[in-house]
């Protein structure tokens, strides 16, 4: 069982959640229309990754007795700059959501809710290898700069991101 006040903030989360997925495949688009596929599919990987951070805590909400409240998505911008800039907005997005994950972590530390510390935990250690893994492109764009052939070896190298595993379907 969770609080009211929890359930709400999770609610939000979902909506956070759903907010990324929706950025990353704009960052997609964006990063196709620029001519960098491989950019376009890491972030269609990280779209991906988003959807399985929505329904994860979907699920919770579900699985303590709460109420899924789907609550309306911002919209994305359509163009994210150069590609150091895309990944540049990445990480601060990134950072934002980490910061969004310890306030919730605050409050079920606040409401003794065990269960959904415990439940968190996933995503605090989820957003230190989410920033962790953006970092690591973002110090080589900050080398190769402007340089074109420098630029094209990192595309293909971020063409080959698998694909997240699937969460079992409830
Ligand atoms: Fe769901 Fe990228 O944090």
């Amino acid at each position: 069982m969770i609080s009211t006040k929890m359930q709400a903030a999770l609610n939000e989360q979902v909506n956070k959640e759903f907010y990324s997925a929706y950025m990353y495949l704009a960052m997609s688009a964006y990063s196709n229309t620029i001519g960098l596929p491989g950019f376009a599919h890491w972030m269609r990987m990280q779209y991906e990754e988003e959807t399985l951070h929505v329904t994860k805590m979907y699920d919770y909400i579900l699985n303590q007795g709460g109420e899924v409240e789907l609550l309306a998505v911002e919209k994305p911008p359509k163009k994210y700059g150069s590609p150091l800039e895309i990944f540049k907005k990445t990480l601060e997005h990134e950072q934002y959501v980490t910061s969004l994950i310890h306030k919730l972590m605050d409050l079920a530390v606040e409401e003794r809710d065990y269960a959904t510390q415990t439940f968190l935990q996933w995503y605090v250690t989820e957003q230190v290898e989410e920033e962790s893994n953006v970092n690591d492109i973002v110090a080589p764009l900050r080398m190769v700069g402007d340089d074109k052939s420098g630029l094209m070896l990192i595309d293909r190298q971020l063409a080959g991101r698998v694909a997240p595993t699937p969460l079992p379907v409830k």
